[in-house]
């Protein structure tokens, strides 16, 4: 590594002070010369929450790297890496759903990397098995019920929702919503694909309405007898059950049931990072990575979202406190994007639009 003498340490006077031009050594003249002018990165994110405009922030205190952040959804951000190609200034994309990551990879827009710390921090079910993206926040998906329709015992598996007694009682967001295809994804993926159909088909002929909405509206459907159970992401209850007194109304109405406690477990997914293949800095995009999965890291990624942290230490958010314990499944979430388009065209036949 290059010591720049300061009154050299400006990029653009790096050549006068007889450094070598980039095109003599190419990668020691790229180090000295952003470690002289401040490394940044480029992140595109899916997310939009204020807590992580302090995780930026803290992270370049912590490390003197610069973060621009491009906010756009993840299908989004996907459509503007196939239109930069190559030339992507992006070095890490964060996006939720390890299906949604997929996407990214299967396009060839993620690289491998190698981290010892990422690699000991992060459980191996949570990581690409290659490190082409790594789960840094954990989310569960849950049945959100009226405990005065139904007891817990008509909710407590995921099979129960395509049972008929439950019929006209289920709300659900729609299938292109990638957190369903994941869903799916795993009961191919365990149980193949007739068995997902016969789900997908009984939960659909269970609707108590077109699918509609994210996953809060699910929830307040519930809560104003719209329908007696929803598939969601926990952490869309714990936010409303942690909002203003009319969200508190709403959660108060209705009931978690994690399913599967006595099978292989509630299903579960991840938000996570990946450093791009067209990365000019993969190192500090690495080591932003690795910020992340430190409890300090952590603690600033799930406090908003009220995700679950991954790595052990690291503090629970506030409001989850009031969760059980509950049984995770197992299922090696790099395997939930390759079941993506027949989960897709079994939802399709199934008639969950
Ligand atoms: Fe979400």
């Amino acid at each position: 590594m290059f010591r720049i003498p300061l009154a050299c340490a400006a990029a653009a006077i790096l050549a006068a002070c007889g450094q070598p031009t980039p095109a003599a050594v190419p990668d020691a003249a790229t180090e000295a010369s952003a470690e002289a002018a401040g490394q940044s990165i480029n992140i595109y994110s899916a997310r939009h929450y204020d807590s992580d405009k302090a995780m930026y922030a803290r992270f370049t205190e912590v490390t003197g790297i610069k973060v621009n952040v491009r906010e756009a959804g993840a299908p989004e951000l996907l459509e503007t890496m196939k239109a930069e190609g190559a030339n992507s200034p992006a070095d890490l994309v964060i996006v939720s759903d390890a299906g949604a990551l997929y996407r990214f990879q299967k396009e060839g827009f993620t690289q491998a990397v190698r981290s010892e710390a990422l690699e000991a921090a992060i459980p191996a079910q949570l990581r690409e098995k290659d490190g082409h993206w790594f789960g840094l926040s954990k989310r569960a998906r849950v049945i959100v019920y009226d405990p005065q329709m139904l007891p817990i015992e008509e909710v407590d598996t995921y099979a129960d929702l395509a049972d008929e007694r439950l019929r006209g009682e289920i709300c659900v967001r729609s299938s292109t919503n990638v957190y369903n295809l994941s869903l799916l994804g795993e009961f191919i993926g365990r149980n193949g694909g007739e068995a997902a159909e016969q789900w997908a088909k009984g939960v659909t002929a269970n609707f108590a309405r077109p699918p509609e909405g994210g996953d809060t509206a699910q929830i307040e459907a519930v809560a104003a007898g719209q329908c007696a159970a929803a598939i969601v992401n926990h952490y869309y209850w714990v936010r409303l059950a942690q909002g203003t007194t009319e969200q508190r109304l709403k959660a108060a109405k209705t009931t978690i049931s994690f399913p599967d406690q006595d099978g292989n477990g509630t299903h579960i997914n991840i938000s996570g990072a990946a450093v791009t293949a067209s990365s000019k800095n993969p190192n500090a995009a690495v080591k932003f990575i690795e910020f992340l999965a430190t409890p300090e890291g952590q603690a600033l990624l799930t406090s908003e979202t009220k995700e679950f942290p991954v790595v052990a230490g690291a503090a629970l958010p506030e409001g989850l406190e009031v969760l059980p314990e509950f049984k995770q499944s197992d299922f090696p979430l790099d395997q939930l994007g390759v079941h993506q388009p027949e989960a897709q065209a079994i939802f399709d036949r199934a008639g969950w639009n």
